[in-house]
């Protein structure tokens, strides 16, 4: 019989642990008993994986025993209690918060890029923000083949990269606006529907968001490129699922968009679409529930020198997230 591996999931019922579920059970990840964990208001919830009913448990520090890998989407505070504990149980983590992704002794991976730093571990392996994990999945292969110096970025964030109480608040506000009833906000500042909102986490001294220096921070990281700079825009858009990021990016080589387009079209996890005379371009709307990201508007930047400009898409909670994750835990298996 094949080997499986005891699998905890922390934060299961939320946005991403629900796709972290179906991710496992899609890929058919060789999992033997499967163990699913929330907040005590989720405890007794049932979730279904391979067609059987898994009961939602209480996280607590004893939740670790005779698991071999814990998949934690719970938010920083939790990552930071609990996966200690998970390690200390014997549990290879991957983590998908903020909490240990610039500590220098926890890798941090998109596995198309930097697959081999997985074999740095000690135990936690963290997963990158998802707006730079979709970014850096047209980047990349662009930086290996003509030297990336630097991008300016704006980006087109989806709802539900807040999470599951911000795919509600959208819901809501829609069917407000819609019965003519008052607008009730809960998650963002300010309305989100039929609006966009120029903030994503909060302001830092220097007038960006973390999400903003979060590209060229983890950028530097994952590409193994510590002179990247990123100037980003980071703006939440009244879409459910997948963001989008408009990138000018500059080049030590002269590139062109032939050229550019050869590379993207080998390059892993991505599709090109690319067709302007049809009206063809990565939309959010289709790339929710898919895999690969999508790149497309190719053009050369009137404004740089060695500068090309492209539309990159992707679903946030796949590969910048649960997809993301449980590939890592495949390289490890
Ligand atoms: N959404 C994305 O696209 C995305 C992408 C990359 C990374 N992330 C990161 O993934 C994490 C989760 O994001 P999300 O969008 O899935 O959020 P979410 O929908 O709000 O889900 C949060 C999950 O954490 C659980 N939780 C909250 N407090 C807990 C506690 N005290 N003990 C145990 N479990 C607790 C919740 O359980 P209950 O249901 O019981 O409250 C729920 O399962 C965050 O760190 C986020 O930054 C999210």
């Amino acid at each position: 019989m094949s080997k499986t591996y005891n699998v905890a999931v922390v934060g299961a019922t939320g946005a991403v642990g629900i796709e972290m579920i179906q991710t496992l059970e899609k890929r058919n990840f060789p999992v033997g008993q499967l163990k699913l964990l929330a907040s005590r208001r989720s405890a007794g919830r049932k979730l279904k994986f391979h067609g059987r009913d898994v009961t939602v448990e209480e996280l607590t520090q004893d939740s670790f025993d005779g698991m071999q890998f814990a998949l934690f989407s719970a938010g920083s505070s939790i990552s930071k209690e609990f996966a200690p504990l998970a390690v200390k149980a014997g549990c290879v983590v991957v983590d998908n918060s903020s909490c240990f992704r610039m500590d220098p002794n926890v890798p941090l991976v998109v596995p198309e890029i930097n697959g081999d730093d997985v074999k740095q571990h000690k135990g936690i392996i963290a997963n990158p923000n998802c707006t730079t994990a979709i970014t850096l999945m047209a980047l990349y292969p662009l930086h290996v083949a003509f030297g990336c110096t630097r991008i300016f970025a704006s980006s087109y964030q989806a709802v539900s990269g807040t999470g599951a109480k911000a795919i509600a608040e959208l819901e809501r506000q829609v069917d407000q606006i819609v019965k003519g009833q008052p607008v009730t906000k809960e998650v963002y500042p300010h309305q989100i529907a039929f609006n966009v909102l120029p903030q994503v986490d909060s302001f830092l001294p220097t007038g960006y968001t973390k999400e903003e220096m979060k590209m060229e921070n983890e950028g530097r990281k994952i590409m193994h490129h510590p002179t990247f700079r990123a100037s980003v825009t980071c703006v939440r858009v009244p879409v459910y699922r997948a963001h989008s990021v408009a990138v000018s990016a500059e080049f030590a080589k002269p590139v062109t968009v032939e050229a550019a387009r050869e590379v993207l079209k080998q390059a892993p996890g991505l599709d090109v679409i690319d067709n302007p005379a049809k009206s063809e371009y990565p939309l959010p709307l289709y790339q929710a529930e898919k895999y690969n990201c999508a790149v497309g508007r190719l053009r050369k930047d009137c404004a740089l020198d060695n500068g090309l400009c492209f539309w990159v898409s992707g679903d946030q909670l796949l590969k910048g997230a649960a997809l993301n994750a449980v590939q890592i835990a495949e390289l490890l298996v």
